[in-house]
């Protein structure tokens, strides 16, 4: 563990109302939650534009999700898991919570998160993996992360560090940063379009966030479709598929175009990347 200076660079940004509103929808926060816990919206929107409170929506090719340094403290092979404390963990909890969408709005099930952060006294775990994991969008797109809200350390205001990744697309690597931090106004690296929304909950604090990746997508009639029961075909989650492999779901076949190991999330009509229609 150690006590580190960070040495990071990158850019800034402005909020947008498209992208404040977005949040708040996809976010799926309730009323109270959107009046009470979001300074971000504070920036742009006036009482009388708060949005109502509405179901994962998105209206139109929003600017994708900015990226910024990784930093030094990156580390591959986290521990796939959504929550980073136990109930000896010390520092206020908090749980991020949100969406991933592509260029079209529509959900991205089966992306990949792995967020890595300082613990409470603002050290990063360099040798062992305690505040590091990763974890996948469910079928709706939605993620769920239990933390705490990390400390701070020189040089930086109090932000909390991501690397996501549809199946089979580029890695967008980026920070999420905390509303009202005096820090935010001195640190350089600092994005307003990257703040969550926080708001207090019985000690605790619930944020959300809502990532838009830079996927292409096809507009449609009806969200990603959500495999419920039975998936249609000979397709099955926990198989091991090798190029050239061929299966059938929903109806249609499909040849395999990357080794890999099936999950739910991945099926062949969701991952291009990995399964052509046939
Ligand atoms: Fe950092």
């Amino acid at each position: 563990m150690d006590r580190n200076i960070e040495s990071e660079t990158g850019g800034t940004g402005h909020v947008t109302r498209k992208a404040v509103l977005r949040a708040a929808l996809a976010a799926g926060l309730t009323a109270p939650a959107v009046l009470m816990g979001v300074p971000a919206l504070a920036r742009t929107l006036t009482g009388s534009e708060v949005p109502p409170a509405l179901t994962p929506a998105c209206d139109d090719g929003d600017d994708p999700t900015p990226p910024q340094t990784e930093g030094p403290y990156f580390k591959p092979n986290s521990p796939r898991r959504t929550s980073l404390v136990d109930a000896s963990t010390p520092g206020t909890r908090l749980t991020v919570s949100g969406y991933v969408f592509g260029l079209a709005c529509r959900p991205v099930a089966g992306a990949l998160l792995d967020f890595w952060q300082a613990d409470v006294n603002g050290a990063y775990d360099n040798t062992g993996f305690r505040f590091r994991g990763h974890q996948f969008t469910d079928a709706s797109g939605a993620f769920r992360l239990s933390t705490i809200v990390p400390g701070l350390y020189p040089g930086r205001t109090r932000h909390i560090h991501v690397k996501v990744q549809a199946p089979g697309r580029p890695v967008l690597t980026t920070q999420l940063y905390f509303p009202g931090e005096p820090r935010n106004n001195t640190d350089s690296i600092f994005d307003p379009r990257l703040l969550m929304t926080v708001r207090d909950a019985g000690g605790a604090r619930e944020a959300a966030f809502d990532f838009v990746l830079n996927v292409p997508q096809h507009p449609g009639p009806s969200p990603t479709p959500t495999p419920t029961g039975t998936p249609g075909g000979t397709w099955a989650a926990g198989t091991a598929y090798r190029p050239g492999d061929s299966v059938t779901y929903g109806g249609r076949g499909y040849a395999c175009l990357q080794a890999h190991t099936a999950q739910a999330g991945w099926e062949p009509p969701n991952a291009p990347a990995l399964w052509r229609l046939l």
